[in-house]
């Protein structure tokens, strides 16, 4: 989808939709003196009142060039932030490309450019890589009509494109199939985006893992056929970063989580293969810092395995020994997230990193929890979770900070290992997070347990079926906030 914007007035804009929005507690803007009539009569007919979620669509309006008027409810006035217009556009998108429109110009009326092409663009992704026939309707264009020409707002549509190009990135990898997406094809994705954007990428593979010694990775992985690999993007400022602080993003990458030898059931197995989304977001999420440069280091790392069957795989009873020497005692192989990701905590502060948060589709549990509208978030280190909170805000990502206390810690007591990988049914997605914690000891960390909200089970208006790509804005903010 091509976007632009327009330094032109409502009826110049030639397009086969323009759209305005209207609000429920305030009379429509000027632009639309033209068509008062009709939004009279509409209002009277109940058809339309302004409320979110509403839309009404006029053909062949006379006073503008565009061939139809859509009026989008805006709700209420003074609750219609960034977040609220990013919905609208995508809403907008959604609904009117099934239409049939190909092009579409959306009034701005002096609101936020970012929030408004970032919508859009969100909108329009559909899943649909591996249709041969999709019955998708694609938008062809998205032009932002702006009244006055400025930096600032060019500056604002720019980061809005970056941003959800980044996170349709981020989409795409988590739709792939893990047939298609083995942890190689995932490290090499990774090589060519990082290629294309202008980092640096290392890929550590078996040999070199089993080197430095991360016994626990390295024993989730052994049960597939499909070989593992640590996935490391640099970004590197140009100038001389003021501090020393160093950002790390690590993300799960599971390409398919069949629970191993602890195997999961069949029904809705198919859909684990979203557990690297954590991956798939700390990779997008590298893709746009490369092009908004914020002022400090950061690294991305993505231990990428197949939690797989098979006669090689990791049992339960196994114990293992982590990079930084603890050893586990795998009571279920089903918990295998949290054995890959304290290896590569453990690498990114042997790397130097001096500020680690980590996302992954870590449990079910977090979703009893929090259901799939907030990300549980646990932290040792409150001022550096406020300042990831604070990101996630302004992005419009909800988080909710749960508890870590250490009356969680016995729960992962193992008679025969250091620790034990999981801590019994209940409160599992802090036992989980007390996991990864007893890696990284005093450095700054946030764990964001994704598992209900980077996948939706159904569209919602605004956003087609699958991947949301969640985390990939809150991560860019929090980088460019440094
Ligand atoms: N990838 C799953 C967590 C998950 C569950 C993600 C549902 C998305 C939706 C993770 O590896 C897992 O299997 N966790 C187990 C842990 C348990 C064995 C302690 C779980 O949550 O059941
Ligand atoms: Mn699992
Ligand atoms: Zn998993």
């Amino acid at each position: 989808m091509q976007t632009k914007i327009l330094y032109q007035s409502l009826p110049q804009v030639e397009a086969d939709a323009a759209a305005v929005v209207v609000f429920e507690d305030e009379s429509p803007s000027a632009d639309l003196k033209f068509a008062s009539a009709w939004l009279d009569e509409l209002k009277a007919s109940g058809e339309f009142s302004g409320k979110s979620g509403e839309m009404a669509v006029l053909h062949q309006p006379q006073g503008i060039k565009a061939k139809r008027l859509a009026v989008v409810g805006g709700g209420k006035k003074a609750a219609f932030d960034s977040a609220a217009l990013r919905k609208a556009t995508g809403s907008t998108v959604r609904s009117l490309k099934q239409k049939g429109v190909k092009s579409l110009a959306w009034i701005l009326e002096g609101r936020d450019a970012e929030a408004a092409v970032e919508g859009a663009l969100l909108g329009s992704f559909e899943p649909d890589q591996h249709k041969t026939k999709s019955d998708a309707k694609p938008l062809e264009s998205f032009h932002v009509v702006a009244a006055a020409n400025g930096a600032e707002i060019e500056k604002s549509f720019e980061r809005g494109v970056i941003l959800a190009e980044a996170q349709n990135f981020t989409r795409e990898l988590v739709n792939e199939p893990a047939n298609l997406l083995t942890p190689l094809v995932l490290a090499a994705k990774a090589q060519e985006m990082a290629a294309a954007a202008g980092l640096e990428c290392e890929v550590l593979d078996q040999d070199r893992m089993k080197q430095l010694g991360m016994g626990s990775l390295l024993g989730v992985a052994q049960g597939s056929a499909a070989p593992p690999a640590l996935i490391v993007v640099r970004y590197r400022p140009a100038a001389a970063p003021k501090s020393a602080d160093h950002l790390a993003l690590v993300g799960k990458g599971v390409t398919l989580d069949t629970g191993g030898v602890s195997i999961k059931p069949a029904d809705g197995m198919e859909k684990m293969k979203y557990d690297m989304a954590g991956g798939a977001a700390v990779l997008g999420a590298m893709r746009a810092i490369a092009k908004l440069k914020p002022s400090i280091p950061v690294t991305a790392f993505v231990p990428a395995v197949e939690n797989m069957v098979s006669s090689n795989a990791q049992r339960p009873g196994d114990i293992v020994t982590s990079l930084n020497g603890k050893t586990i005692e795998v009571l279920n192989t089903d918990a295998e997230g949290r054995l890959i990701l304290i290896d590569a905590l453990t690498y990114a502060k042997r790397l130097g990193c001096t500020h680690l948060v980590d996302a992954a589709t870590l449990t079910g549990a977090i979703v009893v929890a929090l259901g799939h509208v907030n990300i549980g978030a646990f932290t040792n280190n409150e001022d550096f979770l406020a300042q990831v909170m604070a990101a996630a805000k302004d992005q419009g990502e909800k988080m909710w900070h749960m508890p870590l206390d250490d009356d969680y810690k016995d729960l992962l007591k193992s008679a025969f290992a250091d620790l034990a990988n999981i801590g019994g049914r209940w409160g599992g997605a802090i036992s989980a997070a007390w996991f990864l914690r007893e890696f990284v000891d005093d450095t700054p960390w946030v764990h964001l347990d994704i598992a209900g909200t980077a996948w939706l089970d159904e569209s919602k208006p605004f956003l087609a079926k699958g991947p949301t790509g969640v985390c990939v804005r809150t991560f860019v903010k929090l980088a460019m906030g440094w």
